[in-house]
């Protein structure tokens, strides 16, 4: 960690509670400070409040000012893939066939060890270049891609969720891993690298469509073995997928029984996409602890789905939820544009729940809990993903104790009609109250993109700054 005490001075906005627990007064789950003093100690966040309070207690401390910009927790994207930055935005095809066509080809190269070690400098550098400062991984079948990305995520000292991905099938046979190598390769990386500085491991299987029972079973045996690790899978994201999944799990009753069958679903467990799972599975995801990461921008570039937002919110049932890019499934490495492309998801589902197609079908409560304000945003992107992972002890906001891993947003950038647009929201040029500093987030979010990110800040220092267009 960096070893030195110092300060960052300016504008802070974070949440500190679920904004779905304060409909209607959702500003009550966020904290605003117009000019706040975030004191970083070894890369942990020493003090934090008001800058007239917490400066008296630091005197002759070296104090960074951030001016004219919006300073909040570092994004944490739930699901995304290191091995397909270079596939990111590819033509044509529906999950299948887009996983035959572009992407196991692609990840084939992994097994090269140059080729991965370029890829994941590539990989990290468009993270931070968007604001992400914290990822849950799929590496390859390959585990020369496990070791390079958890060797670069250390390099920069970042947060980090990732594992060697088991898939037995459904890939050409060179991509494939036995459960046996998977298991034995596994078990290695995770006394490698698991909680060696920031890495943390998941046990991945890929999804239920490529993983035999006995790839499954392996899976199973490494979280008894390893239970402080995370699982990271696929869920339910395309209709086809769907219908494999069944017929090679003809004694399931649905996926999430696979992986209830084979003693995955619990804590610290998540699924990316859920975009078709029923009622009844995310109230046994919400009672197991387990997350889904909600994938917007590649629900809709795969064409997978409308996931359903405000069931998964349903206060009777609240599923964890983080938000993912699932880059290269998502066109991409921007948890902002996730953000936009989240928001439209609700939007395009209300159509259906406001009654005005069929009235029937009118849900008004459920409406509601689907529209994504910039509270409810930027909490999916930060504390609410931090939650969701189990993370929320160290990430999420600028709590004491916590990790300082930041982002430095100028509300200004992008679009040439971004900064005429934004001064509606502050008629004093910077955002008075929170409010104001919600207005401006809600700009970025629906407008904007990682021109809006100007640093990214890891454990305390500085890891990126935008070079000026
Ligand atoms: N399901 C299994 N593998 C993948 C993948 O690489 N991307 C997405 N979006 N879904 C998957
Ligand atoms: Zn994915």
């Amino acid at each position: 960690m960096n070893g030195a005490t110092q300060a960052i001075r300016g504008i802070f906005f974070d949440l500190i509670d679920d904004p779905w627990k304060h409909s209607g007064h959702e500003s009550r789950a966020a904290r605003f400070l117009p000019d706040g003093l975030l004191v970083v100690k070894d890369g942990i966040i020493a003090d934090f409040g008001p800058f007239d309070e917490v400066s008296p207690r630091h005197p002759g401390i070296a104090v960074t000012h951030i001016p004219d910009r919006l300073i909040l927790p570092g994004f944490i994207d739930g699901h995304i893939h290191f091995p397909q930055v270079r596939v990111l935005g590819a033509y044509g095809n529906q999950l299948l066939d887009w996983l035959q066509k572009w992407i196991f080809p692609e990840e084939l190269k992994y097994a090269d060890r140059e080729y991965a070690r370029e890829a994941a400098g590539r990989f990290f550098d468009a993270l931070l270049a968007g604001g992400t400062t914290t990822c849950q991984a799929f590496t390859t079948s390959s585990p020369v891609s496990t070791e390079e990305f958890f060797a670069e995520a250390a390099r920069r000292n970042m947060r980090v969720i990732a594992g060697l991905t088991g898939i037995d099938r459904f890939a050409p046979e060179d991509f494939l891993i036995t459960p046996e190598a998977f298991y034995a390769e596994s078990k290695r990386l995770i006394g490698e690298y698991h909680r060696k500085g920031r890495n943390l491991y998941a046990i991945t299987p890929r999804f239920a469509v490529g993983c035999t029972t006995e790839m499954m079973e392996a899976c199973s045996r490494l979280k008894k073995e390893y239970p402080d690790c995370w699982i990271n899978t696929h869920i339910s994201e395309n209709p086809s997928e769907i219908r494999t999944a069944r017929q090679e799990y003809p004694d399931c009753t649905d996926y999430t029984q696979v992986h209830e069958k084979h003693g995955l679903l619990g804590p610290k467990f998540t699924a990316g996409h859920g975009v078709w799972l029923s009622d009844d599975e995310m109230r046994r995801f919400s009672r197991a602890g387990a997350a889904v990461s909600f994938c917007p921008l590649s629900n809709l570039f795969l064409g997978s789905g409308l996931f359903r937002l405000g069931r998964a919110k349903d206060p009777a049932n609240p599923v964890r939820l983080s938000l993912g890019t699932d880059m290269g499934g998502g066109n991409s490495f921007s948890l902002i544009r996730a953000m936009e492309e989240a928001y439209k998801v609700g939007m395009c589902n209300n159509t259906m729940l406001d009654g005005s197609v069929n009235p029937r079908e009118q849900d008004l409560a459920e409406a509601e809990r689907n529209k994504l304000s910039p509270y409810r945003a930027f909490y999916l992107g930060t504390l609410g993903g931090a939650h969701s992972l189990y993370l929320d002890d160290v990430l999420g906001n600028f709590d004491k104790g916590k990790e300082a891993d930041f982002v430095v947003l100028d509300w200004n950038a992008g679009q040439l009609a971004m900064a005429w647009r934004q001064s509606l929201a502050v008629p004093g040029g910077a955002p008075a109250n929170v409010d104001e500093a919600a207005q401006l987030l809600f700009g970025i979010m629906a407008v904007g993109d990682d021109r809006n990110v100007d640093e990214t800040w890891i454990a305390g220092a500085r890891a990126h700054k935008r070079t000026p267009s």
